[in-house]
């Protein structure tokens, strides 16, 4: 499979990521069910994942989405981060974060520190794909798909340059 000028072959197949969907949201259910969540979704990537995730969740919840924008700052330290979209009234709310992927964290990390701003009850993270070598973990992530190794992934959300979003199963760059 070809995205602009790189080639991918299949890593997870959908088939398998629904089967991991099932477990995942099992384990949610048990946690979550009883307590009204309100789950928040990161944009672009965690579109795909979310939607099939939280249509096996059979108990009340809310959904909201953010988006993490980084760009280049003016300081040396070089990425600053901005999150569009989080709502005001997560105080004393349960609040599941589903993104993507967690590659470094930094994200993540960046996006628990602002939601805490709020005083939730309790925040807790649910990831299709985790790269436990490049994962400096620096917080807790309740739910996991996948651990994969630490080599650039698309599909099923996740894009190149803004391509491969659409692509059902999970690809990884061909050596
Ligand atoms: P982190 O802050 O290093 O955890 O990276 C977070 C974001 O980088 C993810 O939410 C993705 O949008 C993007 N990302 C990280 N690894 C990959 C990859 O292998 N393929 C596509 N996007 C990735
Ligand atoms: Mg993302």
């Amino acid at each position: 499979m070809k995205l602009l000028d790189k080639e991918f072959k299949v890593l997870i197949s959908n088939s398998k990521i629904q089967e991991k969907i099932l477990e995942l949201a099992n384990q949610i259910t048990k946690d979550l069910s009883s307590k009204d969540p309100i789950i928040i979704v990161v944009l672009n990537g965690a579109f795909m994942f979310a939607s099939d995730l939280i249509k096996e969740l059979h108990f009340p919840c809310q959904v909201s989405f953010v988006k993490v924008s980084s760009y280049t700052g003016t300081k040396s330290t070089g990425k600053i981060q901005n999150i569009i979209g989080l709502q005001e009234g997560l105080k004393d709310r349960e609040v599941l974060i589903i993104d993507d992927i967690i590659d470094s964290g930094l994200t993540m990390a960046f996006l628990i520190d602002e939601v805490k701003k709020s005083s939730p009850s309790n925040v807790s993270v649910a990831t299709c794909l985790l790269k436990p070598d490049a994962f400096s973990n620096q917080f807790f992530v309740n739910y996991i798909g996948f651990p994969i190794a630490n080599d650039f992934v698309v599909g099923y959300g996740l894009d190149y340059n803004g391509y491969g979003r659409n692509l059902k199963d999970i690809y990884i760059l061909k050596s």
